[in-house]
């Protein structure tokens, strides 16, 4: 096998997206466009990655960080220019270049090798990756020959009536020898509709060298949808979508509803579980098995274990342990550590809270700023009041603690082991352990007083 390096092109605008957001960095499913190419492109055995940068550079340096090389792109003068740029980094070297453009955000780490290894078997000098579309609108036409070899590529834009009839497309993904890529791109000019150096000009100046030029057609037409507005961006959100939740169903995960069901690129998901419909899993988020999640939930950057159940709820950036029941309109709000067995009822909102093992706030509560132990029972409408205006302050509640119904917690305060906290109290103070704190007004009946009033009318 030969050296192998990639180039990935990501230096253009996008400005039929229409957008203040770079084309590249355009999400599908939770993951910039050029951050599923980069993924996919370090699964196979590349020796140099460069990508072209230049609309956004800094911002898709960072998203992409250290796993490639950059080459700057100042002027977007078309994609053969793109990939002149990365000729300080590239030029020497002997082997296959892969080129893809940054906006293919569905093609595959399989689709590449096997388009490696078309041109290389057939020793090509340049090998086009194409597909069979139904509606070839916007894409680069494939020109064969009488014998059906490939002659070159033809811009959509520049494509007489008959040519824009060929229905086999140019994906933007191409394999060449490096050596004969580079000085072809010093013959390519700018004569044409939209006055750019384009890359698939090569094809044919190569072509006319007497080189072996190849192409190699995919039957996956999916994967090479190239995203330049945003009703290809929902159309490649759409088949994200479903490869994401089908490679999760044959993992052994239930999905009820796959088409209203939501799950970011990165997301686990352990054997058993069940998502139902209208949910959102985001993020780094790790469920374990045996959890039922939805429907209608948002879950972004949680660490949950197994056998634990969240319905019609939100949880952000937390982690929650195994037999954890959370919902029906719970709200997990970033940094909370809840441990096994926890109960968090409807309107329950946790914030920065750590929540022991075996605790519960079943209704109508706000805890913020807290460490509950374990075995805690918060009644209904239990509210640390964290926040004078100015700071937070922490609320601590013991292994043990029954805090009655409807009672605030003015933080900073401690409320001791094993105590107890009558219903509709203001605790201002710390509790002791094992003491009841009764922190309300006395009642007072006043007995017969309506006759009273009624007498006075
Ligand atoms: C390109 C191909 C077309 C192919 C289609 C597949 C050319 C001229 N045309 O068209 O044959 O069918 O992709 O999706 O190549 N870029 C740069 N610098 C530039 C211009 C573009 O880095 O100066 C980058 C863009 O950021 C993008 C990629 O190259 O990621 C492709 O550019 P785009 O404008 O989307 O080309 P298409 O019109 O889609
Ligand atoms: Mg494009």
């Amino acid at each position: 096998m030969s050296n192998r390096y990639a180039v990935i092109l990501a230096a253009g605008q996008g400005t039929r997206m229409k957008s203040k957001l770079y084309k590249v960095l355009h999400p599908v499913c939770g993951k910039a466009m050029v951050q599923h190419v980069v993924d996919q492109i370090s699964k196979l055995n590349i020796q140099k990655t460069v990508t072209v940068i230049g609309h956004g550079a800094e911002k898709v340096k960072l998203e992409l960080g250290n796993k490639t090389d950059y080459a700057l792109q100042d002027k977007q003068l078309g994609t053969a220019h793109a990939v002149i740029q990365t000729e300080e980094i590239l030029r020497d070297k002997e082997g296959v270049t892969i080129i893809v453009c940054g906006d293919t955000p569905l093609i595959r780490a399989e689709t590449m090798e096997a388009l490696f290894s078309h041109h290389e078997k057939l020793a090509a000098k340049a090998t086009i990756l194409t597909a069979k579309i139904e509606d070839p609108t916007g894409y680069g036409r494939i020109i064969r020959n009488e014998n059906g070899l490939v002659e070159k590529i033809v811009e959509h834009k520049d494509a007489t009536d008959a040519e824009r009839k060929i229905n086999e497309i140019n994906t933007g993904t191409y394999c060449f020898d490096n050596q004969a890529l580079f000085s072809a791109l010093k013959q390519v000019s700018n004569d044409n509709v939209q006055g750019e150096y384009y890359l698939p000009d090569v094809i044919e100046i190569i072509k006319k060298q007497g080189e072996v030029v190849t192409a190699y057609q995919t039957d996956s037409f999916e994967e090479t949808l190239g995203v330049n507005d945003r009703v290809a961006l929902a159309e490649a959100e759409r088949i994200m979508r479903n490869r994401i939740n089908q490679n999760h169903m044959r993992n052994g995960v239930t999905i009820i509803d796959p088409a209203n069901t939501y799950i970011e690129s990165d997301v686990q998901i352990g054997q058993d579980t069940v998502v139902f419909p209208g949910s959102m899993v985001k993020g780094k988020t790790v469920i374990g098995s045996d959890c039922q999640i939805g429907p209608n939930s948002e879950i972004d950057g949680c660490e949950i274990g197994d056998e634990t159940v969240i319905r019609q709820s939100v949880a952000h950036k937390s982690s929650i342990g195994s037999h954890v029941n959370i919902g029906p309109f719970a709200h997990i709000r970033p940094d909370s550590n809840i441990s096994d067995e926890v109960k968090i009822g409807n309107f329950v909102e946790l914030k920065k809270t750590v929540f022991g093992k075996g605790s519960k706030a079943s209704h109508l509560s706000y805890i913020g700023d807290a460490e509950v132990g374990s075995n805690v029972n918060l009644g209904c409408g239990s509210i640390t009041v964290n926040y004078d205006g100015k700071n937070k302050f922490l609320t601590k509640i013991e292994d043990d603690v029954f805090v009655g119904c409807n009672s605030n917690l003015v933080a900073p305060v401690t409320v001791g082991k094993g105590s107890y906290i009558a219903a509709g109290s203001t605790i201002t103070k710390d509790v002791p352990g094992e003491a009841l704190s009764i922190a309300r007004a006395r009642q007072v009946n006043k007995e017969n007083y309506v006759q009273k009033l009624n007498v006075k009318k």
